[in-house]
């Protein structure tokens, strides 16, 4: 079963991602980072080598015409790139003010022609790319939702107005995705940025009546995800939290962005959302990324403190320090966000899918969904997989392995 995937940004994210994919397809390197890729592949389709990169877009000069080999060397000057890569060559896309304040020349097709051409001439290259999946890591971009549909498509045919400012390019993408799957066929768009789509009821609903489908929003990769884990440990264990920090720092060029106030808060939305979901009070917490200091490079550093009540008034502290390498944690997730939205378009899912986001992403869709610990998130998302007839084995010690047991123990007794 093959799936067929656009980038939107061939970023640090987009690159690591495609890179890594290849050399796990060529057998260079075991699937570690990848949910359900290793030491088996657990899913039974798609397989990993179904995975197949066919369309990359971006607006950086840097980037326009190079292909996916040449960008790849930018990224991972002492690593021996996958020949592969020379078959995609990165297409102009949609600018609209994204990359203000980076220091990068951008340039988006609706410099050179309108906005509904540039949507079009997107659409017919995925057409011809036949696309299944597309995946959206452009720098962060914030946005409270669509709202209404109508008032996207005046947008775009406003050359990108919008509410006093410039159309997200987030949004005018998934325009183009929808009339992509409007005309050519269903899609699945995975937002793994922190802007509001899968949380939003307009964006769902274009999905749901054409027979495609939202994930998101925000990729949950690295301190956010561990938090989250942790406050389920206490929360089980009726300790009541006092307060929670967590930072990052780190040196790549998201980091970069979110030193811009509007990004850092719609980054900040994102991760805060798990403390008042998982613990049923809102602690008092400071989590969002708080600087940018180039020598980090892409492996952030990531400190947390968490303070709680226990037993009896105990006041007990937990401190954890990680160095986390930034886009490959999220990358080897985006491996599988791909494949279960394969697995989801082939079942005639459409609109968002609660099992795969609240695993996958930080703030997951629908609206008013919550944010729930990935140690049971993993649980419901291995029931979504076993619904779906999607897993040749279930991976480790889950739920429904401890069922089979306890049924066999019984027998037993
Ligand atoms: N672990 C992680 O790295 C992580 C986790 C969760 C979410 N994210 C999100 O993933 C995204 C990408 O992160 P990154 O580290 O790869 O950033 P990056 O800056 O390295 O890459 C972003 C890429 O998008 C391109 N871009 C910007 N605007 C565009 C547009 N309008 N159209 C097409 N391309 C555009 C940029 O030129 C750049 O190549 C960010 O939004 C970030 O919030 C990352």
């Amino acid at each position: 079963m093959e799936v067929r995937v656009a980038i939107l940004g061939q970023g640090y994210v987009g690159t690591t991602l495609a890179v890594g994919l290849e050399r796990i397809k060529a057998g260079e390197i075991p699937a570690w980072g990848v949910p359900f890729g290793f030491p088996k592949d657990f899913l039974r389709e798609p397989k990993l080598t179904d995975i197949k990169i066919v369309h990359s877009i971006d607006v950086d000069e840097a980037k326009v015409g190079k292909t996916l080999y040449e960008v790849a060397q930018q990224y991972f000057p002492n690593l021996r790139i996958p020949e592969t890569l020379k078959e995609v060559r990165v297409s102009r896309g949609i600018h609209l003010g994204s990359t203000r304040g980076l220091p990068l020349k951008a340039r988006g097709l609706e410099e050179e022609t309108s906005l509904q051409d540039a949507v079009e001439r997107i659409v017919s290259e995925w057409e011809k790319a036949k696309v299944d999946v597309i995946v959206n890591v452009i720098t962060t971009e914030k946005g409270p939702g669509i709202g209404n549909w109508e008032k996207l498509v005046e947008a775009i045919k406003k050359g990108g107005e919008w509410e006093g400012g410039k159309l997200p390019a987030t949004y005018a993408y998934y325009y183009a995705a929808m009339l992509y799957a409007e005309t050519v066929k269903p899609v699945a768009f995975a937002n793994a940025i922190p802007i509001t789509l899968a949380r939003d009821e307009a964006a769902v609903n274009a999905a749901a009546q054409r027979n495609s489908i939202v994930l998101g929003d925000d990729g949950a990769s690295g301190a956010t995800p561990l938090t989250s884990d942790l406050l389920e440990h206490l929360a089980e264990r009726n300790r009541y939290v006092k307060g929670v920090v967590q930072f990052n720092i780190g040196g790549n060029l998201d980091f970069l962005a979110l030193l811009d106030p509007e990004r850092n808060k719609a980054k900040e939305t994102t991760k805060s959302s798990i403390v008042k979901d998982i613990l049923g009070y809102d602690a008092p917490h400071f989590i969002k990324p708080t600087g940018y200091l180039e020598p980090l490079g892409d492996k952030k550093f990531v400190s947390m403190h968490i303070e709680y009540i226990s037993f009896n008034g105990a006041v007990d502290e937990m401190i954890v320090n990680v160095r986390i390498n930034d886009s490959p944690a999220l990358a080897g997730l985006l491996v599988d966000v791909i494949r279960t939205a394969k697995i989801a378009l082939e079942h005639g899912e459409k609109g968002t899918i609660y099992e795969i986001n609240a695993f996958f992403m930080k703030n997951p869709g629908p609206a008013g969904a919550k944010s729930i610990s990935r140690i049971v998130a993993y649980q419901l998302l291995i029931d979504w997989l076993l619904r779906h007839e999607a897993l040749e084995k279930i991976p480790r010690y889950s739920v429904h392995t401890f069922i089979e047991d306890l049924a066999r123990l019984r027998k037993l007794a």
